[in-house]
Parts: C-alpha cells; sequence; structure tokens
C-alpha cells in the first residue's frame, strides 16, 4: 500500500502542501473533467414543448426539437454524451411504445444524430416510462414476469439500436437481461454496440423526482421485487458479476453518493468503466437547500462530483452535466 511509510511529525507537516492555490492543485489526486459526463434528458412527444420538472428545477421535458437543440448546446460546451429517456403519446399493459421502431426514441435519436453529429446518445432501455402500470416489465398476477420481459427489451435495444443509439443501457434490473440484450444485438449486426449495465441498481427513495420527470411511477405496490435492498453491498458485486458474465462493456452503480462503497469495492474488484448515477433526488436535494441559500451550489457540486469520481467512478451520469461542464471552461 502507499501509505505504507510515512515521516511523522514535524518531519512531516500536511499543511506545506496546502499553501497556495497552485501548490495545491499540483498534488491533487482526484479530477473531474467535462469529458467524463453524462446529461440525462427526457423527451416527450409534440414539438416546441419545454415543460420544467416542479421537483428538479433547471431540468425540462422536452420535444424531440427541442432536445435536438439542447444537444447541440450540450456538445458545445464539451458534455460528451447524454442519456436519452422517452415517454410515448401512450401507455399500455406491454409498454408497446418501448419497441416500436418509430417511437419517441428512434425519433430523439434521428433528429439528435442530425443536429449533434459527435454526441454519444445512450438510450435508457425499460419498459417503465411505457406502462400503464408503471412497472419495469410484465406484469402477472401482481408480479414482473422476468423471463417473459426479456424479450421485449431485447427488442427495444434493437429498436435504439437501429436508429443510431452508440450505447444501450438496461435500467429494469430483470435477470439475464444483459445476456438478452447482447445476444439480439449480435444477431441482427451490432455486436460492437457496448452495453452499460445498470447492475448494481437499489431500491432507492432517490428516484422520486425522476418518476415525475418520467411519468413512471408504479401503479401498484414498489420496485423492491427487482431493484436491489440498500443494505447489500455483496449482492452488489454478484449483479456486477452477472453483468460482466453477460457482457456488459460497462457496469453502473446506482444511486451514487449513498453507495460511494460499492462504486470502489466494484472499481477494485472487477476493474470495468465503472459508471456512478448522481440520481434525481441527489439532484433535487441541492437544488431545495441552494434554493434557500443553505449551501453554495458551485461548490457542492464539484465536491460531490469529486467524491465520486475519488471512490472510483469513470463516468458520472448527472443532471448537473452542462453547469459543469460549462463552470470547466466550455464556454
Ligand atoms: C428506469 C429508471 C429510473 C431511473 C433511471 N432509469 C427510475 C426507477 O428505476 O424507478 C432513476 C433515475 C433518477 O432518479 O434520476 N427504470
Amino acid at each position: 500500500m502507499r501509505e505504507a511509510r510515512v515521516s511523522r511529525f514535524p518531519a512531516y507537516r500536511p499543511r506545506r502542501l496546502r499553501r497556495s492555490d497552485a501548490l495545491r492543485r499540483l498534488v491533487r489526486e482526484t479530477r473531474v473533467a467535462a469529458e467524463q459526463l453524462v446529461q440525462p434528458l427526457f423527451v416527450v412527444p409534440g414539438s416546441g414543448i419545454e415543460r420544467p420538472v416542479g421537483s428538479m428545477p433547471g431540468v425540462a421535458q422536452l420535444s424531440v426539437d427541442r432536445a435536438a437543440e439542447e444537444c447541440r448546446r450540450l456538445a458545445d460546451v464539451g458534455v460528451p454524451a447524454v442519456l436519452l429517456f422517452g415517454l410515448p403519446a401512450s401507455k399500455d399493459a406491454r409498454g408497446s411504445g418501448a419497441t416500436d421502431p418509430h417511437g419517441i426514441i428512434p425519433r430523439a435519436l434521428e433528429a439528435i444524430r442530425r443536429a449533434a453529429p459527435g454526441l454519444l446518445l445512450v438510450t435508457d432501455v425499460c419498459l417503465c416510462e411505457y406502462t400503464d402500470h408503471g412497472h419495469c416489465g410484465i406484469v402477472r398476477d401482481g408480479d414482473v414476469d422476468n423471463d417473459a420481459t426479456l424479450p421485449l427489451l431485447a427488442e427495444e435495444a434493437l429498436a435504439h439500436a437501429r436508429a443510431g443509439a452508440d450505447i444501450v443501457a438496461p435500467s429494469d434490473m430483470m435477470d439475464g437481461r444483459v445476456g438478452a440484450l447482447r445476444r439480439a444485438l449480435d444477431a441482427a449486426g451490432f455486436a460492437h454496440l457496448p452495453i452499460m449495465a445498470y447492475a448494481a441498481k437499489f431500491a432507492s427513495a432517490f428516484y422520486g423526482p425522476f418518476r415525475d420527470a418520467a411519468d413512471s411511477a408504479p401503479q401498484f405496490g414498489d420496485r423492491r421485487s427487482y431493484q436491489m435492498d440498500p443494505a447489500n453491498g455483496d449482492e452488489a458485486l454478484r449483479e456486477v458479476a452477472l453483468d460482466i458474465d453477460e457482457g456488459a462493456d460497462i457496469v453502473m452503480v446506482k444511486p451514487a453518493l449513498p453507495c460511494l462503497d460499492l462504486v470502489r469495492r466494484v472499481k477494485d474488484r472487477f476493474g470495468y468503466p465503472v459508471a456512478a448515477y448522481q440520481v434525481s433526488g441527489e439532484y433535487a436535494m441541492v437544488k431545495a437547500a441552494v434554493a434557500r441559500g443553505w449551501l453554495d451550489e458551485g461548490r457542492v457540486v464539484a465536491e460531490t462530483l469529486t467524491a465520486i469520481r475519488r471512490a472510483g467512478a469513470d463516468i458520472i451520469i448527472t443532471y448537473f452535466a452542462k453547469d459543469v461542464a460549462r463552470g470547466l471552461g466550455g464556454g
């Protein structure tokens, strides 16, 4: 270990290296760069729509045209990637909108590709935004049917791939879905398309505001039969191992700040690219305190992102991406 030999006071005076900005920067261990950030966007049908999300100040549902404009701005300030969530025109029990090759995400992909050709387009693969019951899979006898859901998720990922997605990101937490996606993509000529798996995804209270933004709150029950119990760290490592085994290229831990221990354990154990998702509730919490004048937004955001990087994340998905990239000198 690196800390094996340290000298003692007064030979060692840690304050010596804290005496100026330049000196502190010189010995800084962790940096956050715009090129590590992913901005989530919520895309809705229609045009000219920019509908603010009440519980997420600064975040709005955007129609395809507005999303494309926003993506051009994101690319301009140096954000390299967006994570797209689609809200369909209508929902049903099977989540048909998710697999529609002309659905909201395929249309968004085409428009954004034209507006911001170099931007990486990541799509969230899940059914909860598309089902009328709001669950992440097909419901049978009051339970989410794992194996019946897999072909639908694969079909959804294929629709995204065909419309030009650069990365697909399954967030449903069905067992075996990474393998199902990988096989379907390979068979259809998309062997090169990476999968970013929401691998360790907890049943978290911090997703509350997202469910307003994506209109995806479960209409009965909750997600605890498929998302993980926040008490379980070893199980998170098994989930990650399973997803890697099935072909995940990037593994995600979600939420971020409540799971920094797991970001570190996943990075150390597997050495794969790790993404951490600073979720809607983490964003809302900061915004609410800032609005009351209780916290300094710039400093708090910088500190949270630095902490997530220090824990071992390579990629951070955050609703602050654009603001941070702007502040980092992107213009
Ligand atoms: C879809 C999905 C959710 C989030 C990302 N993908 C909601 C959920 O699982 O309930 C949450 C993101 C956030 O809170 O910012 N399954």
